[in-house]
């Protein structure tokens, strides 16, 4: 691999990004001699920025909102992953090639591990139909989850089951969702409901939570969503989306790499760069130690 290489983030905007500062800190404690930068490229010149790719000293990108689908046809090659979910954010390079790759779906299934290390026959509940939740419902069946999803729009989520060919999934009708959650072992928010900038609250009722089952949000800016601040007042295990992304990235790491990537600095990295240090980046529960096994 030849010196100075570089790492793109295209996004569009890019300034509240974590990922410099993650992978940077990625790089820093592997000696790896990269860099990384965020670059803001709106839709007209992505095909540019992609083409740009394909020559020293570039290894690759990581691809954001709201490029990720928008990538995919000038990828060479994706990995199964990518194809699965249509969507790409991490690109690497080989030779003149670039390859399309999709670390969000591992990156929750190791995320989930935390919380719920066994999830085969686990009664999950995932809230939203967004990108993020086609990367969470694939993971989830990959491990023989039984999963019920709900969202705001039920033709989103038809459309998402449609797309995974996913016909065993269960919608969940606004109805049925008190006692779905009420009895799963593990909810899953993957809305924008509750994200910082994004619409206030909860997706949920007030006061619907799991009786035993953890809680997962998918956001992590704040640390604490109202969803998870409910579920650690009631004792339930419950994680944030920081472990997630620091374990995507991690991934994209060692795609573009080939190095075991040093997760514990990413984790720490994100953390402060999100204005931490917090509870600890792989996790939150109610005594603030690490997840207990729900
Ligand atoms: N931790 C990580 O690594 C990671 C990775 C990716 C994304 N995320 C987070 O996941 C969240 C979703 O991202 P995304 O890319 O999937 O977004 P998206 O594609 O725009 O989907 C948004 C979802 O939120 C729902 N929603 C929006 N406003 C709502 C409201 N007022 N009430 C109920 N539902 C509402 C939408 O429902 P409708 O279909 O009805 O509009 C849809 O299900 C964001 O907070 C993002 O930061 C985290």
């Amino acid at each position: 691999m030849p010196a100075a290489a570089r790492i793109a983030l295209l996004a569009h905007p890019a300034g509240h990004s974590v990922s410099p500062a993650m992978q940077r800190a990625a790089f820093a404690a592997r000696g790896v001699g990269a860099t990384y930068d965020a670059f803001d490229v709106p839709p007209a010149e992505l095909a540019a920025a992609v083409a740009a790719l394909r020559r020293d000293p570039w290894w690759g990108a990581n691809v954001t909102v709201p490029h990720k689908t928008a990538v995919v046809p000038w990828m060479d090659e994706l990995t199964p992953a990518a194809r699965r979910l249509g969507a790409v954010n991490t690109i690497v390079r080989r030779g003149e090639r670039l390859i399309g790759d999709n670390s969000d779906l591992p990156g929750f299934a190791r995320a989930l591990a935390d919380v719920r290390p066994e999830i085969a026959g686990a009664r999950v509940v995932v809230v939203g139909a967004g990108g993020a939740a086609r990367a969470v419902v694939a993971a989830l069946a990959d491990a023989g989850a039984r999963i019920a999803l709900h969202n705001r729009s039920p033709e989103r989520a038809r459309a998402l089951l449609a797309a995974l060919a996913l016909p065993e999934v269960a919608w969940l009708p606004a109805e049925g969702l008190a006692d779905a959650v009420v009895g799963c072992d593990v909810l899953v928010q993957t809305t924008t409901v509750g994200m910082a900038g994004g619409p206030a609250g909860s997706p949920l009722p007030d006061g619907l939570l799991p009786d035993r089952g953890a809680v997962v949000d998918l956001v992590y800016r704040p640390a604490v969503t109202p969803l998870l601040a409910a579920a650690l007042a009631a004792g339930l295990p419950a994680q944030n989306g920081l472990p997630m992304l620091v374990y995507q990235g991690a991934r994209s790491f060692e795609a573009w790499t080939g190095v075991a990537a040093p997760v514990e600095a990413m984790g720490a990295a994100a953390e402060a760069a999100l204005g931490g240090p917090g509870r600890g980046w792989s996790g939150l529960v109610a005594d603030g130690d690490r997840p207990r096994v729900g």
